[in-house]
């Protein structure tokens, strides 16, 4: 395997590479293409290129260049492309989704319209996509791989549009295409927007932990290292056209989450906080359009391909605050935002 990986220095990407350079059955090269957005931090790789020289490259653009992304194309013998690059956040997308539909439409076309060209040598495209793409759920029930598409946000509609055009390149053109449509991921390296990272750093500072509505909506957490190797599986044996919903079988609601992350603090017995940490926890205004409750039927992935989660969310929870914890460093730059500055240094 060639592989092309895009957004390979986000979160996702950036465990996805480690993991696939320390698995010895994969024996190919990894070509990272990352536009380097205030998502992306290259820093999280820099080892692997020591580690790994000639079987990892980083090259920073856009996916949305075409001539860029052509020339990458050819120039590194890509037969595989495993498509992560996209803007992940809801609450940015809420705020500003023009970003969202240039990167994960336009982005996503782009890609295939390169892999189409190339369609003699590329052996499988696969698309990175979300369990948002099915909307809200209720009380019961979980998402398969039929639920109908109902997007509630732009971030959503905008992947929801590339899970389309992924699958209409494999229906018209042939481009043998596999999608991954999973729930939410946690662990280290992920920006410190999302609930996870954001509630563990303010509760070791002692910040409010603001939980959005009544902290009933509910999502069903998957540690990122499952995410990746349900990930190689399906490059490996997955069938060209389908569609594979991944999750974690560990539905909570956000308010028992952050709790838990209180708990885990309080029990490393982090100086800087009197008392629980849960005291934090303060509701704030909902989110526009947030969907209540995100749940995945994951059975087809087990029964095809044999996968389930393993890491329970006890233990993927503790290491991700032991991770926080110990990688002060990590945070401190991108907090700071140095991060950007050693990025402005490297790659202008
Ligand atoms: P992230 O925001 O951490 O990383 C996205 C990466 O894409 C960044 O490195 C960014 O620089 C890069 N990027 C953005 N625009 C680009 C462009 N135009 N060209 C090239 N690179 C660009 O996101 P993530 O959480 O790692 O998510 C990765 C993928 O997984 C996304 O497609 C997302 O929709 C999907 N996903 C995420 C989750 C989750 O819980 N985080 C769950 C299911 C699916
Ligand atoms: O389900 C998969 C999706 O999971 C991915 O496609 C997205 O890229 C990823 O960002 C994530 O989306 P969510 O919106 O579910 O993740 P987020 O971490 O933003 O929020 C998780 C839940 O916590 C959600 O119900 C909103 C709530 N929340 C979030 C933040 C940032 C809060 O209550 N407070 C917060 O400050």
């Amino acid at each position: 395997m060639n592989i092309l990986v895009t957004g390979g220095s986000g979160f996702i990407g950036t465990n996805f590479i480690r993991y696939l350079l320390n698995t010895p059955a994969f024996t190919g090269q990894i070509t990272n293409v990352d536009a380097l957005t205030y998502a992306g931090n290259p820093e999280n790789l820099s080892d692997m290129e020591k580690k790994f020289p000639g079987r990892y490259r980083f090259i920073k653009a856009d996916i949305c260049d075409q001539a860029a992304i052509e020339k990458i194309f050819d120039d590194h013998g890509i037969d595989t492309v495993c498509h992560f690059a996209a803007e992940s956040h809801v609450d940015r997308s809420i705020v500003s989704p023009d970003a969202f539909i240039q990167t994960n439409i336009v982005g996503t076309f782009t890609l295939l319209e390169t892999a189409k060209k190339r369609m003699d040598r590329i052996v499988r495209f696969h698309h990175i996509s979300t369990d948002e793409v099915y909307g809200s759920l209720g009380d019961t029930g979980y998402f398969t791989e039929k639920t109908p598409y109902d997007p509630s946000s732009p971030y959503s509609a905008s992947k929801a549009s590339s899970d389309h055009l992924v699958r209409a390149y494999h229906r018209t053109y042939g481009l043998p295409v596999t999608i991954s449509n999973c729930s939410n991921n946690y662990g280290p390296f992920q920006f410190p927007e999302k609930l996870i990272p954001l509630m563990i750093l303010n509760a070791l500072e002692g910040k409010p932990l603001p939980v959005y509505g009544d902290g009933g909506n509910v999502r069903d957490w998957l540690y990122v290292i499952d995410h990746c190797s349900a990930v190689w599986e399906i490059l490996q044996r997955g069938k060209t056209g389908e569609t594979y919903n991944i999750g974690g079988n560990c539905e909570m609601k956000n308010i028992e989450l952050v709790e838990k992350i209180c708990d885990i603090i309080d029990q490393k017995q982090v100086p800087g906080f009197n008392g629980s940490r849960r005291k934090l926890i303060t509701l704030v205004k909902d989110r526009p359009g947030h969907d209540r409750r995100y749940a995945i039927d994951a059975s087809k992935l087990k029964a095809e391909l044999g996968w389930s989660p393993i890491t329970p969310l006890d233990k993927g929870l503790y290491d991700t605050v032991s991770w926080y914890i110990d990688h002060r460093d990590w945070v401190n730059r991108v907090i700071t935002g140095e991060y950007r500055s050693w990025i402005k240094r490297q790659y202008g």
